[in-house]
């Protein structure tokens, strides 16, 4: 029998290695509905879950989700009280998913800024799904690129003030191995849902030679047709990395 066209084109696809998305657009999905900015929010935490098994399904390792900018605390309080709630369900309920999915979750971003039962429950997560070698799965949290950068620097700054760092260790490598993102490979396709074309402080470095694909959809939305639209744009990219 005759395959179905889309497998047949799966099947061709260069799969990228290293997937990271910034969901956007929950406040104006909710907005549409007529509902509360937090529905929203609650709609896009099931798309959180969902795509973590759609993604390994289409055969991506690494998977990096923007939750929480440094910068969106400026919401109203009752906006970000509501995410926090939503994202100690999500910490807690994941232990469970990343057992039966056998996926790694690692958390990424200042976490000493949040509340002390969130961060406990991000250790927790983070230890008992360390051992699984399926999709990686990393969550920034309180996550700025800025703010990153900044908490590197001065982890040097202080080292080289104790006389424990020389200058020429400096490398482009050893700046990577001080992120947060340290244990992860730069990210190969960048994902931004909603329609907004920016970076909004996301993992600026590591996104030096990533391909970017921009889409309206919403990220409530966002489903594993999509997602392969956004794959099947990065096969038709040339990654030159600077060269000809
Ligand atoms: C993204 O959706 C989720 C977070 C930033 C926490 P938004 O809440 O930014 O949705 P819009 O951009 O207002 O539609
Ligand atoms: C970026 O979205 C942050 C997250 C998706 C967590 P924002 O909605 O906060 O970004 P801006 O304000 O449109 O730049
Ligand atoms: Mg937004």
């Amino acid at each position: 029998m005759a395959k179905k066209s889309e497998e047949v084109d799966l099947s061709e696809l260069k799969i990228p290695q290293h997937v990271a998305i910034i969901m956007d657009g929950n406040g104006r999905w909710a907005k549409k509905r007529m509902l509360p900015r937090n529905m929203g929010h609650r709609a896009g935490a099931k798309t959180m879950e969902d795509i973590c098994e759609d993604a390994w399904d289409l055969g991506i390792k690494y998977l990096t989700l923007y939750a929480f900018s440094t910068e969106n605390w400026k919401r109203s309080e009752e906006e970000v009280s509501g995410i926090m709630d939503l994202l100690r369900k999500y910490l807690v309920d994941c232990i469970e998913r990343s057992a039966k999915n056998n996926m790694r979750v690692r958390i990424i971003g200042d976490r000493t800024a949040l509340a002390p039962d969130i961060q406990e429950k991000i250790v927790n997560l983070e230890e008992a799904s360390k051992g699984y070698t399926g999709l990686n799965l990393t969550i920034a949290i309180n996550y700025g690129g800025r703010d990153e950068l900044r908490r590197a620097v001065r982890g040097m700054v202080e080292e080289a003030s104790r006389g424990e760092l020389d200058a020429d260790k400096v490398t482009e490598d050893f700046i990577s191995s001080r992120l947060d993102t340290r244990e992860l490979p730069d990210p190969d396709l960048l994902i931004r849902t909603s329609g907004e074309e920016r970076l909004s402080n996301y993992l600026i470095w590591q996104l030096a030679y990533t391909e970017f694909y921009f889409t309206d959809c919403l990220w409530p939305d966002f489903d594993k047709k999509e997602l392969i639209k956004a794959v099947r744009y990065f096969n038709g990219r040339d990654r030159r990395f600077g060269g000809v």
